[in-house]
């Protein structure tokens, strides 16, 4: 197995054993992203056709590994991949296997991107909404919606599903196709229904790549291609709306203003 200089966890994982098995013949990345997209299918089936309502998709992107006894790897994967996050669950190091396996193996030869740790998130879930503030929704019968608008691969999300509880709603943006694959699933697997997750560049209100929808009934991640679709477009775009800033008329000092500037 190749070295793991980020994550000594993972150097014992099945899943990032397996995955890295098959990219003994193919690319890493496309086998990571296929690995997302079948796993994605798999989690959502048409219950009338007992296939997946991403069957076509499914096949179209195993059939690259067609000649090769690794395509049974993938299967193994998701496989290791859910009895290694149920044994994490509880875990203060959280049970983001994807994520991790991202960082160390995938986004260290691209973007270089790195997650916060899990005792990070689970303090910043308990400082952006309190339990008052969820019973006060709760007692108007409205739901909390929190948003990470740059969530990679999901933790904030689910240490906040796990703090506020069940009922709420929960929504990811980010600019990376593949950050918003592992989200989702993350989210699914996790069992964070009413969330969604969309690929756009939260910094713009009209972006819209795509996004999918995690739910219960009907279970599974659901794909969302049209933006008007979609409930956290028409959220984040609204939010632009209202927030529109006045311009900005600077204003000398007085005298009663500090001149100390605290930095972290
Ligand atoms: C440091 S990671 C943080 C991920 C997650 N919030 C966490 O705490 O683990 C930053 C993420 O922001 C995403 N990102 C960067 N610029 C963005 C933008 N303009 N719009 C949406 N996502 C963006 C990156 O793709 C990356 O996944």
């Amino acid at each position: 197995m190749a070295k793991n200089r980020i994550n000594p966890a993972l150097s014992k994982s099945a899943f990032a054993e397996s995955i890295l098995s098959i990219s003994t013949r193919f690319p890493l990345g496309s086998v990571f992203e296929d690995f997302l997209i079948m796993s994605i299918a798999a989690c959502t089936q048409n219950v009338e056709t007992g296939k997946s309502w991403y069957e076509e998709e499914y096949l179209a992107t195993i059939d690259k590994y067609k000649d090769s006894e690794l395509r049974y790897e993938f299967p193994k994967a998701f496989g290791a991949l859910v009895i290694e996050m149920e044994e994490r669950i509880t875990s203060s190091l959280g049970n983001d296997i994807l994520g991790e396996f991202f960082e160390s193996h995938i986004s260290n030869g691209r973007n270089g991107q790195f997650f916060t740790p899990q005792p990070v998130c689970d303090f910043m879930a308990s400082i952006t909404a309190n339990k008052d503030e969820r019973d006060a929704e709760e007692e108007k019968g409205k739901p909390l919606r929190i948003l990470d608008p740059a969530c990679g691969s999901g933790r904030m999300l689910i240490s906040s599903s796990r703090r506020i509880g069940p009922g709420h709603e929960y929504y990811g943006i980010d600019i990376d196709r593949m950050c918003v694959k592992i989200c989702a699933l993350n989210l699914f697997l996790n069992g964070v229904w009413n969330s969604e997750v969309m690929c756009a560049n939260a910094l713009s209100p009209d972006d819209f790549v795509i996004a999918y929808r995690i739910s219960f009934l009907p279970l599974g991640i659901f794909k969302i291609e049209d933006k008007e679709e979609s409930k956290l477009w028409h959220l984040h775009n609204a939010s632009f709306k209202k927030n529109v800033q006045k311009p900005f008329k600077p204003s000398p000092p007085t005298s009663e203003d500090s001149t100390q500037l605290n930095l972290f």
